[in-house]
């Protein structure tokens, strides 16, 4: 099984003026009561919904929008504040939606323009606001502007890609590529094109090629998409694999760092195809864009990055004016559950940048799901709740990817015959693509697929496990999963200190226990706890010296039953993998 995050081994190697009239916009913001002065991302709980895996409502085995509005009612008994949908555009679905062929449009496999408009407005009846994911560093191949890109080198659009002629020929005349640079998705970077004689660059699939950010046309092209969608009302935007904007004008070649990855590519620096200072000024731009409209429309980045100083100026630094939300991929891909390691990564997103607002990320449909990555296979449950408590307590925007409230494991295909991810056929057996993690959504044990579909054969298989792990059996149980995601989202929406109070590490020597507290400004606290091994632990958390009022303490939340009556925070023995929640009166 990958217990690696592909994104961090592959890419972190790889590339590792609104026009809209203002009364248009306003009526169609969603209009959830904000106190004053509060920006309702800053404590928002994101919900990434997968669309082909959410809900099927047509009975053809994919999920669709129709799906997503039918759940409308379990996403606010969850607390939920929005949803962000991977892509659901128009595509040849090569990358299941990440091949984007037509940016204003619904693919028909998921519905219509006009289901699009009737889910935004039942969102918003159950106060949900929507995010779309924005795919700007590539569309499809089949994109009019490509195809018009590769019809000859003199066409309007000749330069909306990144083409270069061949470096040479080979002594059988066939077109070297102009450099080393390899694809995320396996294989060279650069694709040939016989009509223009040239290659493109792809950064991923060659079905997906690079647009040229250099072209200023391609930057109006893609802003004036997302102003079609942020006229519609959408709150924002998932900006994908956004660091790669940019690749060397100079197509200088990456430095080779030894050894091959798992699609038998030799394994390189990626410092001339990703992160590339040039991104920030477009990213500029763009905030300036979606500044323009009212209700705090967001920006969330894709960031898979090396370090906490560079997720820093993702926000823009000092000057806050990039993206609201980079996305976080330190600590919850660090996959390694560590009382350290987790200490020093929040201790560096909460301050150091510039008091910019962290977005913590633990799962995605791109990576093993954090059931597997931090299991160890005998205390899953236990650990799925600290991980849990990890993303939902500290002072942070949470994102959560469907199933993640289930605990719904991740279920590798065995046969590679079985594969939809093209990256899990090339790659396999080594890399077995991500397909594991987009099974769909467990709804109830009513029928095989998991209420997800009334077809038998839906697009990726419901693993057995369903009859267990679903939503009405998870209901139903006090103890489940769903019921720890529910609590927890209720106390960091009702309970001030960790609504919005400060934090403050506790503890700080401990490297098996992380605690924490979050403050409100009267001082009360909630204190947080986490046993992160398998034995138990006794804790003797020092709130006085943390500027904490106070010092008997009332249990809000145990994952153990004998850390319930606990009255103080001083020698309390948590049990192996316990997480213990507390207020201190
Ligand atoms: C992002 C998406 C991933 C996709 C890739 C290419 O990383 O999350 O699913 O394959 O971009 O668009």
């Amino acid at each position: 099984m990958r217990h690696t995050n592909w994104k961090v081994v592959t890419l972190a190697c790889l590339f590792a003026a609104a026009t809209m009239p203002a009364q248009i916009a306003s009526q169609q913001v969603p209009s959830q009561p904000e106190a004053s002065g509060q920006i309702w991302w800053k404590h928002a709980v994101v919900y990434e919904i997968y669309p082909r895996s959410f809900q099927d409502s047509n009975g053809d085995g994919t999920g669709d929008l129709n799906g997503i509005a039918q759940r409308l009612g379990y996403l606010e008994s969850l607390g939920i504040d929005a949803i962000w949908i991977a892509p659901m555009y128009p595509s040849p679905q090569v990358d299941f939606g990440y091949d984007i062929s037509d940016y204003e449009n619904v693919d028909p496999q998921y519905g219509t323009l006009a289901d699009f408009d009737r889910l935004m407005a039942e969102a918003k009846a159950h106060r949900i606001r929507v995010v779309l994911d924005m795919v700007l560093n590539h569309t499809s191949d089949k994109h009019k502007w490509f195809i018009e890109s590769a019809s000859s080198r003199t066409n309007p659009k000749h330069d909306w890609y990144v083409w270069r002629d061949p470096k040479g020929f080979t002594p059988e005349g066939k077109p070297i590529p102009p450099n080393n640079w390899i694809s995320g998705f396996g294989g060279s970077a650069w694709e040939y094109n016989p009509k223009r004689k040239q290659f493109y660059y792809h950064n991923f699939y060659k079905q997906q090629p690079d647009l040229n950010w250099r072209n200023p046309e391609v930057e109006r092209a893609m802003f004036d998409t997302m102003r079609f969608w942020l006229d519609k009302g959408v709150a924002g935007f998932r900006l994908d694999a956004i660091p790669t904007l940019f690749e060397d004008e100079r197509l200088r070649d990456e430095p080779v760092l030894g050894g091959t990855n798992a699609q038998g590519d030799p394994i390189l620096s990626d410092i001339y195809t990703n992160n590339l200072p040039e991104v920030h000024d477009t990213i500029r731009r763009m905030r300036a864009t979606a500044d323009k409209y009212p209700g705090n429309r967001v920006l969330i980045g894709e960031t898979y990055l090396p370090n906490t100083a560079e997720l820093d100026k993702w926000y823009g630094g000092e000057k806050h004016d990039e993206v609201q939300l980079p996305m976080d991929m330190l600590l919850g891909f660090a996959n390694h559950l560590d009382a350290n390691s987790f200490r020093q990564r929040l201790t560096e997103v909460e301050t150091q940048v510039h008091g910019s607002q962290p977005l913590l990320v633990f799962d995605n449909h791109d990576n093993i799901r954090s059931w597997d990555r931090y299991g160890d296979g005998a205390h899953n449950q236990q650990i799925a709740k600290i991980v849990a408590a990890l993303l939902l307590t500290p002072k942070a925007t949470a994102l959560l990817y469907q199933g993640q409230e289930l605990g719904q494991p991740t279920t590798i295909p065995t046969r590679v015959e079985d594969v939809k991810d093209p990256i899990g056929r090339t790659g396999w057996p080594k890399e077995k693509g991500r397909d594991g993690e987009r099974t769909p959504m467990q709804w109830d044990a009513s029928n095989d697929q998991a209420g997800f579909s009334s077809k038998s054969k839906t697009w990726l298989p419901v693993p057995p496990n369903y009859q267990r792990i679903n939503v009405k059996s998870e209901v139903a149980d006090p103890d489940s999963m769903l019921n720890w995601y529910k609590q927890l989202i209720a106390l960091r929406r009702d309970n001030p200190a960790v609504h919005d109070g400060g934090m403050v590490m506790l503890d700080r020597e401990n490297a098996s226990v992380l605690s924490y507290a979050r403050i409100d400004p009267d001082r009360k606290a909630v204190v947080v706890s986490l046993n992160m091994t398998a034995q138990p632990q006794t804790v003797s958390l020092d709130l006085k010296a943390a500027g904490v009022n106070g010092g008997t303490v009332r249990t809000l939340m145990a994952s153990d039953g004998s850390l319930v009556s606990a009255t103080s925070a001083e020698g309390l023995t948590l049990p192996p993998f316990s997480s213990w929640i507390a207020s201190v009166q």
